[in-house]
């Protein structure tokens, strides 16, 4: 690969900004200063850009505790994205895996693996989600009933049985954790809204084996650990 794109593909700024640092002696491979853009580089070369080596990265893996507000993409011209606050990334191909809706917050993977994200968000493998929900009345023992034996939606739509675990249930206001198996657009809202409830509070806790880092806060990002990611692909592989 040409060092110019190396050095843009790990973050260390725009192509051009690359060119005109490489071209003014601030990187070096090897030990000694380059100066051309072109030079190639493979995986065991050392490069420093203004004193500082960059390793190559070829995935990257970030568990954010998204917060509400924030647009689950990529990148939008207008709005910030949850991609937008992973600010330590070095890889700029980042997306999320699937996605959570604006108002709802809590657990999104945020990486370039697309391996990895397909395997996750595909119907054939029923990776279990967590969510901890209020809704504007009451949850009864029967709803939970009708959510484990796979409720209807609407005439399209059939749901796969999903756990609900009672946590409050109050005529104004219940509390509870949802789990479904698979992700369809707006799909926890819209299984209570078959049951005549709104929504007014949602957030994803778990994908398969990942958990939401609490500790991390609303707007919080970090690595996954070795442990996390090797979860995730033993899951995958099952
Ligand atoms: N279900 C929803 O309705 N919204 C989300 O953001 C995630 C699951």
């Amino acid at each position: 690969m040409r060092l110019d794109k190396f050095l843009s593909d790990m973050g260390a700024g725009t192509r051009s900004e690359v060119k005109d640092a490489i071209r003014r002696g601030k990187v070096c491979l090897n030990g000694s200063p380059v100066k051309k853009p072109e030079t190639q580089v493979c995986e065991s070369d050392v490069v420093i850009w203004d004193g500082t080596p960059i390793t190559y990265t070829v995935m990257e893996y970030y568990m954010l505790y998204k917060p509400s507000g924030i647009l689950s993409a990529s990148r939008d011209k207008k709005a910030e994205t949850v991609v937008d606050l992973i600010t330590e990334k070095r890889r700029k191909d980042l997306f999320p895996v699937g996605r959570l809706d604006k108002d709802t917050e809590g657990l999104l993977l945020i990486t370039n693996d697309g391996a990895l994200s397909h395997r996750l968000l595909s119907p054939k493998h029923h990776v279990p989600k967590d969510y901890y929900v209020r809704v504007d009345g009451s949850i009864t023992e029967e709803m939970a009933v009708r959510f484990l034996r796979g409720l209807e939606v609407d005439k399209e739509f059939t749901a796969l049985p999903a756990k609900l675990q009672i946590i409050r249930s109050g005529e104004e206001e219940s509390e509870a954790e949802l789990t479904i198996y698979e992700g369809k657009f707006h799909q926890v809202k819209r299984m209570f809204a078959a049951e005549g409830l709104t929504v007014t509070y949602l957030k994803r806790l778990s994908m398969g084996s990942l958990k939401l880092d609490e500790s991390l806060g609303r707007g919080g990002f970090r690595a996954l650990t070795k442990e996390e990611l090797a979860g995730l692909y033993k899951e995958m592989e099952a």
